[in-house]
């Protein structure tokens, strides 16, 4: 079942939004070579508890840190730990937050210094691929028009799309109805509606769609271990177009 949020709930939403944006903001200021990914787990920890918000990741189920944090060839959900980032690295940061009970929920790749240009492309065409998604964020729309919007670019761009993870809906929860996948045709899924809350999240791989889980059970790697890059908004339908609540104020 697809929640349609009140305006009280927006109002928390937002401000887990912000919280979110605040983290990646850091975070972007943070990533170098040298620092190691539980060093950026605990500034990212800092900043949610700061603004009175709880991580919306730790605990849940059993996921044992705030940030998600994915160099090179893992897709989503590396584990934050003792691994030191060198120059060239790209790292994809996850974050959640939660305000009074609602979550946001928001990513983004950054170079760890100076990165190879073919490194650079990718990451622009994942911003830009969550761009696109985004736009298609008008009531009327549905939700396989965001996924075949993301498809088409990416793959005009050279590069593939994950299958295995999707975008959600979100709220209460982190994860709700409707799944939001980056892949598929048109005009078919729920059709969007004012109030509707959605975490967009294009997962674009250099080499094949394919992926695995490494034996800790959560890193998502490529099968080819190619690199890949992940840009995530929340978004709220709005009658006059989309609002992404994952930005600071
Ligand atoms: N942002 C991720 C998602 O959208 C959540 C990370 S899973 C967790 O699915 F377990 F780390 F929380
Ligand atoms: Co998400």
């Amino acid at each position: 079942m697809i929640l349609i949020k009140t305006p009280n709930q927006v109002r928390s939403m937002r401000r887990a939004g912000e919280v979110v944006a605040m983290v990646l903001q850091r975070m972007a200021e943070c990533v170098a070579p040298g620092v190691t990914t539980s060093q950026l787990d605990a500034i990212a920890e800092a900043v949610i508890v700061a603004n009175g918000a709880i991580p919306a990741f730790k605990g849940y189920r059993g996921y044992p840190s705030t940030i998600c944090a994915s160099v090179n060839e893992e897709v989503v959900h590396g584990i934050p730990g003792s691994r030191v980032l060198v120059e060239g690295d790209i790292i994809g940061i996850d974050v959640g937050a939660t305000v009074d009970g609602f979550c946001g929920d928001a990513a983004a790749t950054f170079p760890v210094g100076a990165i190879s240009r073919d490194s650079q492309r990718l990451l622009d065409a994942t911003r830009r691929a969550l761009e696109i998604a985004i736009e298609k964020c008008v009531v009327g729309n549905r939700v396989g028009d965001i996924s075949h919007a993301v498809q088409s670019y990416v793959e005009s761009q050279g590069y593939s799309v994950v299958r295995d993870l999707v975008g959600h809906g979100i709220g209460r929860s982190m994860h709700e109805d409707p799944q939001v996948p980056n892949f598929g045709p048109p005009g078919v899924g729920p059709r969007l509606r004012p109030g509707m809350t959605l975490a967009i999240e294009p997962m674009v791989n250099v080499g094949g769609f394919e992926v695995e889980v490494l034996e800790n059970g959560w890193t998502v790697v490529t099968r080819d271990r190619k690199r890949s890059a992940h840009f995530e908004h929340t978004v709220l339908i709005t009658e006059s177009g989309p609002e992404i609540l994952t930005v600071l104020r």
